[in-house]
């Protein structure tokens, strides 16, 4: 998905999980469950000492912001916040020279942009790495950190993920993830808000080499069918505020319930959060004994970690 992983160049960066290898995917994971270890026990890892992460949100963030800053903190580094209105990326000056500039100053880039090219022209421009913080397209971070989660519960590359709801950014990270490592995903979306079928094709493509399976149903109670996971993402996203009323219809038969769960005793429930509580997900499920939420939140600050050593170490 980024051309930087396509291309060859020096700094690679992280806006894809498409643009890694299997074995690369594992070896952050492993690397994620070392730090989170090395996290509970006390011990300090300055991996990232006199190294400089700027951070640029065109969006709210909680997990992001904290995870992203208390983890470079946390591995010996610095990271500075950069709000749109300060920049003015696309006004004041262009993306190319905050790239460039950038680049001279400090050792990484993290964006939460609304536009994923966005993303990849920083990547294209800067010549140090450019971490993906969440686009309208991908949330590649979520998906090492759900990763993580999973390796918890169970062995993640025979798993069986299952995402009901929209076909957004995170569902498109979790295909591919699934893709990449060889795992099964079985997503349930409305026929009108299913994956873009980029993601798709591209999914395909790499599960033919991984052995992934992917199935695409509009059936909620047929995609949870045997998961060890289910999965759901808010029905309206950031920038999707004026459509949330229709949205609520839409999507009103892929809410995550106790009905819903009864299809799949086994399994454990994730959600990235922010959630609806009453929307996507229900109190009772969300906070109930097979929720891994806050897991899954936990996670991204040892996830993101291992990301930040990987590119900027
Ligand atoms: N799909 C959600 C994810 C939030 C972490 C959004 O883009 O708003």
């Amino acid at each position: 998905m980024s051309q930087k992983g396509q291309s060859g160049l020096d700094q690679r960066g992280f806006v894809s999980v498409a643009d890694y290898e299997a074995g690369e995917l594992l070896d952050l994971l492993f690397r994620a469950q070392h730090l989170k270890r090395l996290h509970h026990e006390g011990e300090s890892c300055q991996s990232l000492r006199g190294r400089t992460l700027a951070m640029y949100f065109e969006k709210p963030s909680l997990r992001t912001h904290v995870t992203f800053e208390a983890g470079v903190t946390q591995l010996g580094g610095h990271a500075i916040l950069l709000r749109p209105e300060q920049v003015g990326i696309g006004t004041r000056e262009t993306p190319r020279d905050v790239a460039r500039a950038l680049s001279r100053w400090v050792h990484g880039i993290m964006a939460r942009t609304f536009s994923h090219s966005l993303v990849e022209q920083l990547a294209r421009e800067a010549s140090i790495p450019v971490i993906n913080g969440l686009t309208d397209f991908l949330h590649p971070c979520q998906a090492m950190a759900d990763l993580l989660t999973m390796s918890e519960k169970r062995e993640p590359t025979s798993s069986t993920l299952a995402y009901v709801g929209d076909g957004n950014n995170v569902a498109h990270s979790l295909v591919l993830l699934g893709a990449v490592l060889g795992f099964r995903v079985q997503l349930a979306t409305p026929l009108s808000h299913t994956i873009s079928p980029r993601v798709r094709q591209l999914a395909e493509d790499l599960a033919s080499k991984s052995g992934a399976e992917i199935l695409c149903t509009e059936d909620a109670r047929e995609a949870v069918k045997g998961a060890d996971f289910i999965y759901t993402d808010t029905w309206t996203s950031m920038g999707q505020e004026d459509e949330a009323e229709p949205r609520r219809k839409i999507f009103a038969p892929y809410q995550v319930n106790t009905g819903l769960l009864e299809v799949a005793p086994e399994a454990w429930v994730m959600h990235c959060m922010p959630a609806h509580r009453g929307e996507e997900i229900t109190d009772e499920v969300l906070d109930g004994p097979r929720s891994l939420v806050y897991d899954q939140a936990e996670n991204r600050l040892h996830a993101q970690k291992a990301i930040l050593e990987y590119v900027m170490a």
